[in-house]
């Protein structure tokens, strides 16, 4: 009689990479549309030019730009630090820039986490130059014991301990933008935090 073979290959399982909701997509969109009201309150009538830092804070932005009142324009740059993974190396390089002058513009600029700083440090000296009306930081999140350049945003979302969080906008090598939510992510076994 044949042997039925119960041989397995033994394969060492690969401990996944975890994410643990630290924000729910329910408290986000509570307080954007709080933050919203509070921009409109702040400049009321005013066209507000909405900056958003590609690509982290595009859905932070979409949803910001809907629930503010009135009228809103909005642009987008782009800029890189280098390194990627889980740190900001801390040097800046601008690789999109904006379509349309700010100049005499009420410019809201709209980030997805403001760690280290020294991304938005770059970009208000920049934006500085261009002679806006006007100049706000708007980010979702704020981490502020990562802080290192002197900078502060004038709307906040959540301020949230250090750690490295993913979704609604925020990636980890690109993965996880498109969760609803913010949460904490815990490398598997098997990747590595490149720095
Ligand atoms: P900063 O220049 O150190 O303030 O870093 C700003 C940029 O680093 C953000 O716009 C994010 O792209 C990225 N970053 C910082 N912390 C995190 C995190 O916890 N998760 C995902 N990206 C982060
Ligand atoms: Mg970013």
């Amino acid at each position: 009689m044949a042997q039925r073979s119960s041989y397995k290959p033994r394969i060492k399982r690969k401990a996944a990479a975890s994410v643990r909701t630290l924000i729910s997509r329910a408290q986000i969109q509570r307080r954007i549309a709080e933050l919203a009201q509070e921009i409109r309150r702040d400049f009321p009538g005013e066209p507000l030019h909405l900056v958003g830092v590609l690509k982290g804070s595009v859905f932070f932005l979409t949803d910001l730009a809907r629930q503010i009142s009135g009228e809103i324009s909005i642009d987008f740059i782009a800029v890189s630090s280098y390194g990627g993974g889980t740190h900001s190396s801390g040097e800046v390089k601008l690789t999109r820039d904006l379509d349309s002058s700010i100049e005499g513009k009420t410019v809201i600029v709209v980030e997805d986490i403001l760690d280290t700083g020294m991304t938005l440090q770059y970009l208000l000296r920049v934006f500085e130059q261009r002679k806006p009306r006007r100049l706000r930081v708007a980010v979702l999140l704020d981490k502020p014991e990562r802080r290192v350049a002197k900078v502060r945003a004038d709307y906040v979302g959540f301020t949230i301990p250090n750690e490295f969080v993913v979704g609604y906008g925020l990636d980890y090598a690109e993965r996880y933008r498109n969760r609803a939510d913010v949460g904490v992510l815990t490398l598997g076994t098997q990747e590595k935090k490149t720095v």
